[in-house]
């Protein structure tokens, strides 16, 4: 056991010190100062504030932030008389000149700060979609690559009482070696995409945790406490005020405690999604934090929550804001989509196909909702690419690193859609031992291939599925494949004794559009359509949930056609302005029928 953790904590935490630390755990809990609000933004095709003409990264570029000093004095660009943009925010969705925008926008956001004693300080970024260089007062401070993860440097040195100017440059352009690659099926929203704060600590402090249900037991809390700073050896408590738990450990020169201890406690689930206060107290500092305690095993095709069989009635979610569009990051567009969801009859959400903001998260811990989370491993990525792994290893490690205490979370899922091959089933085999070592508390998955073995046979049988816990698959039979009562010929087979998810099905209506069930965009079809899926799908002996694609209508670069579609992928069984198709309330039926 302390081996184990041992080993996931040098995964979780690079070297301290350094301005790269690894991700500080549960930042609500800290003072912190929102730099949310209008950034000063320079939209830079050419990077020219990165290089020079010769494209030689230039050592005067735009992080400077320079101001002419005389009349005399060249300089080609100014924040401060530049337009702004809203941070948290997509800049695709505030400018229609940047609606199709892919490419570098410099921010650049001004404030003071009066340092305290024994403290230290850092920024932290919820997300920025895709690339992030980091500068303060002109040094650089850190990259980051990854859109849907959130990163932290420390700028406790650099940091000054008056002036001082934090600037990003954040580069959505879409790489071949990247993750996600050059093609996918959703809008590539740009920019300073979710909240940034500075985090103020104690020069020694509650660098990061988890307090979990050891796997395999109900009664016994097990994880560990990591210090950060120079003050590593302290005696650690865990207290859980409610049933009365103080338990006190002493952390190693590496400033890490295991914990480990008995407890009786009301376990998390979706009828009685329990939170208890969590505090952890250190000599120089403490933290507390709302944790539900559940376990989530599989035994067989059996999905056990708390020793319990349980069905995922689930849905699929894109990141998109409600109502207004663009990428989705507050707290009122989780509660919406959420609670959308919990209308469906949904015990269950895939957030697809990256780790959506934390507001989703919480929202799902408290709502009592369980929740599938991917990194965007999404079709043909570039599987013999060693920083491609590397990259997707870090969205990985980070992804679980921000959510591993929240109870919500049943399922880590590695990969969407991607096609058989060698190097393809090593580099996910790859990913997930990766995910394995870092939590052995949850569920491994992915959207994994399947075929037809005859023409009314289709097989699960992807060589991937040998390594994962649950089973994931995509079909669109009846809207890619075929007509709606295609469905009702078809048998599913599985190689593997495992919980299948169907993680997606379904197809395209636009909310209003009218017209008989085989007239393809209607709500009509789509209603048939789902009619003929569920009928198929309560015929397979393994399945143990469902997830359709998707719960509302979203924006896709790959979807053009006009009147219909308008850049909008129309799976939505609700639309963008929240009306409900007709295929809602038949998915709503079952999911009744199933409670
Ligand atoms: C795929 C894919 C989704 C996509 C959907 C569709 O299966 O996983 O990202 O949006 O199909 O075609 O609508």
């Amino acid at each position: 056991m302390k081996i184990f953790l041992v080993i996931s904590l040098l995964l979780l935490v690079p070297s301290v010190g350094a301005q790269q630390v690894g991700l500080i755990a549960n930042t609500d809990s800290r003072k912190t100062i929102s730099l949310d609000g209008q950034w000063q933004a320079i939209v830079d095709p050419y990077e020219s504030g990165f290089y020079d003409y010769r494209y030689r990264p230039s050592d005067n570029g735009y992080f400077k932030n320079a101001k002419p000093k005389s009349k005399s004095d060249l300089i080609e660009y100014d924040f401060d008389k530049s337009a702004s943009l809203k941070v948290p925010g997509d800049w695709n969705t505030q400018s229609e000149q940047l609606f199709f925008y892919e490419g570098t926008v410099w921010y650049k956001k001004s404030f003071d700060y009066q340092r305290r004693p024994n403290t230290r300080l850092f920024v932290y970024f919820g997300a920025a979609n895709y690339q992030a260089d980091v500068y303060l007062n002109g040094q650089k401070v850190g990259q980051h690559e990854g859109g849907f993860t959130p990163f932290n440097f420390e700028i406790t040195n650099l940091v000054q009482t008056n002036g001082n100017f934090l600037v990003v440059k954040v580069d959505n352009k879409r790489r071949r070696d990247a993750v996600p690659t050059l093609m996918t099926d959703w809008w590539n929203y740009g920019g300073l995409t979710r909240n940034v704060k500075l985090v103020e600590t104690p020069a020694t402090f509650i660098h990061d945790y988890s307090i979990q249900l050891q796997p395999g037991f109900r009664d016994r809390i097990g994880g560990f406490v990591k210090l950060s700073g120079d003050k590593l050896n302290q005696r650690i408590t865990v207290r859980i005020p409610e049933p009365g738990i103080s338990k006190s450990f002493t952390t190693d020169r590496n400033g890490v405690a295991v914990i480990d201890f008995n407890a009786e406690l009301k376990l998390w689930s979706p009828d009685n999604p329990k939170l208890y206060e969590v505090i952890i107290e250190a000599e120089t500092d403490h933290i507390n934090d709302q944790i539900g305690f559940r376990s989530v095993e599989t035994r067989g095709v059996e999905i056990l929550l708390n020793g319990k069989p349980i069905f995922l009635r689930g849905v699929c979610i894109h990141e998109e804001a409600p109502f207004r569009g663009g990428r989705a990051y507050s707290r009122e567009d989780a509660q919406t989509l959420l609670g959308w969801a919990r209308e469906l009859g949904a015990n269950f959400v895939r957030l697809a196909h990256y780790p959506h903001n934390e507001f989703m998260i919480r929202e799902a811990d408290r709502m009592g909702i369980l929740v599938w989370s991917e990194i965007p491993v999404y079709w043909t990525i570039l599987w013999e690419n060693p920083p491609t792994l590397e990259n997707a290893r870090n969205q990985l490690s980070e992804m679980i690193a921000r959510d591993k205490n929240r109870a919500a979370v049943v399922i880590w899922s590695v990969a969407n859609e991607t096609p058989l091959s060698n190097a393809r089933l090593s580099f996910l085999k790859n990913l997930i031992t990766h995910a394995r070592s870092l939590d052995r508390t949850r569920l491994i998955s992915a959207a994994m291939e399947r075929h037809y073995i005859n023409a009314t046979t289709q097989m699960i049988d992807d060589p991937l599925g040998e390594y994962l816990d649950v089973l994931g698959c995509n079909e669109y039979v009846g809207w890619y494949d075929g007509l709606p009562d295609k469905a009702d010929r078809l048998e599913w087979k599985s190689k593997y004794q495992k919980p299948l998810i169907m993680s997606e099905f379904g197809g395209d209506a636009r909310y209003g559009h009218h017209g008989d069930p085989l007239t393809r965009w209607t709500e009509e079809y789509q209603e048939n359509l789902y009619r003929h899926q569920i009928a198929m799908l309560k015929r397979i002996p393994f399945l143990r949930g469902a997830s359709p694609w998707i719960l509302m209508d979203f924006r896709s670069p790959r979807r053009p056609l006009p009147n219909i579609q308008d850049y909008w992928n129309r799976k939505g069984l609700i639309s963008n302005r929240g009306e409900k198709k007709k295929a809602f309330y038949v998915m709503q039926q079952w999911y009744r029928e199933r409670e």
